[in-house]
Parts: C-alpha cells; structure tokens; sequence
C-alpha cells in the first residue's frame, strides 16, 4: 500500500487545523509532523502542544518524525499528545534497540531515519524491530530543499534488504518530493512518501489527489 504524507513543516501556521483537515480529506493517509530541536537538526520546530492541538482536528494517523536528539527523554510525552508512529534517528540515539521497544511498549509504531550519508548497515540487526524505515533524501532541518540523487539508490538497495529479508517493513522517503521525483522514488521501492512544500503550495487538495493518483499506478 502506498501512502502520502503531507509534511505540515510547509503548511500556513496561521490556519493549521484547516491545512491538516483540507489534506486529510483529500484522502492523505499520513499526516507528517517534523519536531526539530536545534541540537540534533540546526533549526527548532515544533512540539508537544501544536501536536495535541492538532489531534483534535482529524483521526488521521499522525506520523512523527523525531530530528531530536536522544529522543527516549520525551517518547511517553509524544505518545501521550497523539503521535501513532514515532520515527527517531538512528544517529541520535545510543541505544537504538532500547529507544525502539520503549516506542513500542508505548503501544505506537517505531520508524528508524537515517540521513543520506548513513549506511543502511546501522539497520542491520534492528530491521525486524522496526515498522518502518525512514530515508532522508535532503539533509534534515529544513523544508524545500532540493532531492539528492544519490537517495534513489540507498531506497532500491533497502528495498532489496527488505525483501530479501521476507519482511514487510515499510520505506518512507522524506525531502525533496515533489513533480520531478515522485515517481523515481516510487520506482524504486518507497512506500510513504512525505511531500511538504510541494504539497502545501497554491492548492494542498489538488495537489494531494494528483500524487494519489501517482501512487495508485504503483500498487502492487
Ligand atoms: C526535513 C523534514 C521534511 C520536510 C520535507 O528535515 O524532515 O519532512 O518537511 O519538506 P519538502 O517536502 O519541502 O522537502
Ligand atoms: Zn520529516
């Protein structure tokens, strides 16, 4: 099953319920929610309070992606605030087996990211602990930044470690979506695929039923 979603990073704070009802209507499986904390990303986001505001406009599953570091300090917080998917990074965590059970034991699933220059080798032994697996393919920190073409390949080796492997973990694929690599990344083996500023530009309902679209013609 192919998933979008829209990363509301991009969308206009000021109407934020409305943004996030807008594309969960138009059929966007996930709603992205970036949480960065000027430590382990250079930029700080957002937290816990704009999260549980947010819970109280949709039952839309809300996929957190945690750029913080040593995230097992906060995960009962944002489990508590409505997250159902809580991704960390694997460079952001010392005990990356502990900080996923502890996800789970928080009865949410549990997303390893990796930015683009780590080796999907850090996976290696925690591949069977994961729901899913998060590809950057932009450095983390920032919205509308531009794809790195590297990333096509990591997601066709992963998906090859993924099936190979008899798993079903799923490949999200984060930075840089849009006209130009959408179907690339699908291509290649993505799963979910986050789309921030291409999806929050002149007409988020639009633009999320046209990628739909797209998705659908990668189905299994
Ligand atoms: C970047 C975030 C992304 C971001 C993607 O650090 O993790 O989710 O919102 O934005 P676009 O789709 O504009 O590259
Ligand atoms: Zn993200």
């Amino acid at each position: 099953m192919k998933i979008l979603a829209p990363s509301i990073l991009s969308a206009d704070f000021t109407r934020l319920g409305e943004e996030i009802r807008t594309v969960a209507q138009a059929g966007a499986g996930y709603i992205h929610i970036d949480v960065m904390d000027g430590d382990f990303v250079p930029s700080i986001s957002f937290g816990m309070p704009v999260i549980r505001a947010a819970r109280k406009v949709t039952d839309a599953v809300f996929d957190v992606h945690l750029m913080i570091s040593d995230p097992d300090r906060y995960l009962p917080e944002f489990a508590a605030c409505g997250a159902d998917i809580l991704t960390v990074h694997a460079e952001a965590c010392t005990h990356l087996d502990r900080t996923l059970a502890l996800i789970h034991s928080l009865g949410k699933k549990a997303g390893v990211a990796l930015n683009p220059a780590t080796d999907l080798k850090v996976l290696e032994y925690v591949l069977d602990e994961a729901d899913m697996v998060l590809l950057m393919t932009v450095n983390p920190g920032f919205g509308g930044q531009k794809y790195i073409p590297y990333c096509t390949r990591k997601i066709r080796d992963l998906r090859n470690m993924i099936s190979g492997r008899g798993l079903h973990t799923a490949i999200e694929v984060d930075g840089g979506i849009g006209d130009a690599t959408i179907r690339e990344v699908l291509e290649a083996g993505a799963d979910v695929l986050v789309a921030g500023s291409a999806v929050f530009g002149a007409d988020p309902a639009g633009k999320v039923k046209e990628y739909l679209k797209i998705l659908g013609e990668y189905e299994a």
